[in-house]
C-alpha cells in the first residue's frame, strides 16, 4: 500500500506499479463517492494547502473536494490575491504556509520545474497540479483511469492526442502514463504545434487528423494554448477549426464508436464541436468525475496512512 515516491511531481518518476496502485485505490474511493455519505475519516489529522500560481477551475476544485472527502483540513492560496505581488519568493511563501503546520502542498505554477525546485527546499509532500508546459500528472492519471473504465483496460489501446502538443503539459504526462501502461500513443496536429523529435518518447506522429482518428480507439483532444504562444504558429482559429477541429461528420465517416476525451477547458467550435463534446462517445464529464477519486487516491497514498479506514 505504498508508492515508490514521496512526492507526485511527474508521471516520469512513477513506476507502472505505482499507477496500478493509484487506480486500485481510486476504485475504492469511487465506490465511497457513490454512497449517501461521500466521506471517509482517513485524513482527519492532516492539513493540505492548495497553492495556485496559475488559474484553474477543474483541478483546484477537484483537489479541494478530494481533500474534504478524506476529512482533511484544506487551505486555498491564490497567488493573485497574495503577498507574492509584494515580492515574496516561492520558497518564502510556501515556508510561511508550512509554518502554520501544513502537511502537504498541492501546487500549480506557470514555471516548468517549479514543484521539483520546491521539493529540494521543503520537507512536506508536494503534488504537482500542473507546471508550465511540463507535466500535469493527476490529469494523466484520471485520463488513463477513464480509458480503463470505458474500455476495460489501457494496455494495447490506441490513443491519439490531438491539438497543441507543443505547449501541453497534459500531452507530456499522458504520453508517459500511457506508455507505462502499455498503450500505443500517437500525437496529431499541425507541424508547428508538434515538438521536433517527439518520436523519441515512443509515440507516432500524424499531421492529418482524419488519419489519426481512423487509427485510434480514443481521441484525447487538446485546446490551443494561446497564453503560452509568443509568436503565431497557425494562421487563424477559423482555419485551425477547419483543418484540425473534430466535428460530428468526421466521426460519422469512421466505421466505429471511438471514445472522445478532453481535459478542459474546451474552446467549443475550435478544437472540438459541441456535437462531439456532448455526444454519447464523449467521456469528458466522466474524466472530471474520476478526477476526485484519483486525487483522493494520490493524496491518501502520499500521506502514508496504510489501510483505508472507511
Ligand atoms: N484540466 C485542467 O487542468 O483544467 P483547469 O485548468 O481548469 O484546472
Amino acid at each position: 500500500m505504498s508508492l515508490s515516491v514521496k512526492h507526485l511531481l511527474g508521471i516520469k518518476e512513477l513506476q507502472p506499479q505505482d499507477i496500478e496502485l493509484i487506480f486500485r485505490t481510486a476504485d475504492t474511493f469511487k465506490q465511497v463517492l457513490q454512497r449517501q455519505i461521500k466521506k471517509v475519516p482517513a485524513l482527519r489529522d492532516t492539513t493540505i494547502a492548495n497553492v495556485f500560481f496559475e488559474n484553474s477551475t477543474r483541478t483546484r476544485i477537484s483537489f479541494e473536494l478530494a481533500q474534504k472527502r478524506l476529512s482533511a483540513d484544506t487551505i486555498n492560496f491564490a497567488a493573485s490575491s497574495s503577498s507574492v505581488s509584494k515580492g515574496e519568493t516561492l520558497i518564502d511563501t510556501v515556508n510561511n504556509i508550512l509554518a502554520m503546520k501544513v502537511d502537504m502542498v498541492v501546487m500549480r505554477h506557470s514555471a516548468s520545474g517549479a514543484p521539483w525546485f520546491l521539493a529540494n527546499h521543503i520537507d512536506a509532500s508536494i503534488i504537482n497540479a500542473g507546471d508550465g508546459t511540463n507535466e500535469h500528472p493527476t490529469q494523466a492519471l484520471l485520463d488513463a483511469f477513464s480509458i480503463r473504465e470505458r474500455l476495460g483496460e489501457v494496455k494495447g489501446k490506441r490513443v491519439a492526442i490531438i491539438g497543441d502538443i507543443m505547449h501541453s503539459r497534459v500531452a507530456l504526462s499522458n504520453i508517459y502514463c500511457l506508455n507505462k501502461l502499455g498503450a500505443e500513443v500517437m500525437v496529431a496536429g499541425p507541424p508547428t504545434l508538434i515538438p521536433k523529435h517527439i518520436q523519441d518518447l515512443g509515440v507516432k506522429v500524424e499531421y492529418d487528423v482524419k488519419k489519426a482518428l481512423e487509427w485510434a480507439d480514443v481521441a484525447n483532444v487538446l485546446r490551443i494554448q494561446l497564453e503560452r504562444q509568443h509568436k503565431p504558429l497557425f494562421s487563424t482559429l477559423r482555419e485551425y477549426a477547419l483543418y484540425y477541429g473534430i466535428n460530428k461528420s468526421m466521426l460519422d465517416s469512421l466505421n466505429k464508436e471511438m471514445v472522445i476525451m478532453h481535459p478542459g477547458p474546451i474552446n467549443r467550435g475550435v478544437e472540438i464541436n459541441s456535437d462531439v463534446a456532448d455526444s454519447k462517445q464523449s467521456i469528458i464529464l466522466d474524466q472530471v468525475e474520476n478526477g476526485v477519486a484519483i486525487r483522493m487516491a494520490v493524496i491518501y497514498l502520499l500521506s502514508g496512512k496504510g489501510e483505508i479506514v472507511e
